[in-house]
């Protein structure tokens, strides 16, 4: 985890005019994206999204599937000059108080949800991170990059 946040500190500043605030990345078309620390969440800005240390965050992304799955993973990277560096995240499992009730069919309209604790040990860094929920051939079912400021 610190390893990611390092090289986060030293890259932040050109991965912050490579992202908006959120784009896709593949999968299913993103409907909503929510993060409650950062109500503005839009598009179009590219303003990091705050995330304060010693909180509770929830992110809520409402996506339609692109393919029927048994099962959901989730899967989170640091994005490291360009390359994405896993991210431990102890809720991989999508289907599991995600408010996400599997199997999904393909075409339908989800609301996932994950609530991140923000270690106060972390540092003050701003970060791209990949967020994806992968079906059960690993294909995305949505993917998304947000750009993240610890404060
Ligand atoms: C964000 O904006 C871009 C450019 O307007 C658009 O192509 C994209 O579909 C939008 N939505 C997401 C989730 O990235
Ligand atoms: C965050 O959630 C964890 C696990 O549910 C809980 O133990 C902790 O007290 C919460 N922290 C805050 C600041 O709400």
């Amino acid at each position: 985890m610190n390893y990611v946040l390092i090289y986060c500190v030293v890259l932040g500043i050109f991965l912050q005019s490579a992202y908006a605030r959120y784009t896709s990345c593949g999968g299913g078309k993103l409907i909503t994206v929510a993060v409650d620390s950062c109500p503005d969440l839009k598009n179009d800005s590219t303003a990091p999204c705050e995330l304060k240390r010693g909180t509770n965050v929830t992110m809520s992304v409402t996506f339609s599937s692109v393919k029927d799955s048994k099962k959901l993973n989730a899967v989170v990277h640091g994005i490291i000059a360009g390359v994405p560096v896993p991210f431990p995240f102890d809720h991989p499992d999508g289907c599991d108080k995600s408010g996400i009730t599997c199997p999904i069919s393909t075409g339908q309209t989800y609301t996932y949800k994950a609530v991140l604790a923000i270690s106060s040990s972390y540092p003050s860094i701003e970060c791209s991170v990949k967020w994806e929920l992968q079906d059960d051939n690993h294909d995305d079912e949505f993917c998304l990059v947000i750009l993240v400021k610890i404060t």
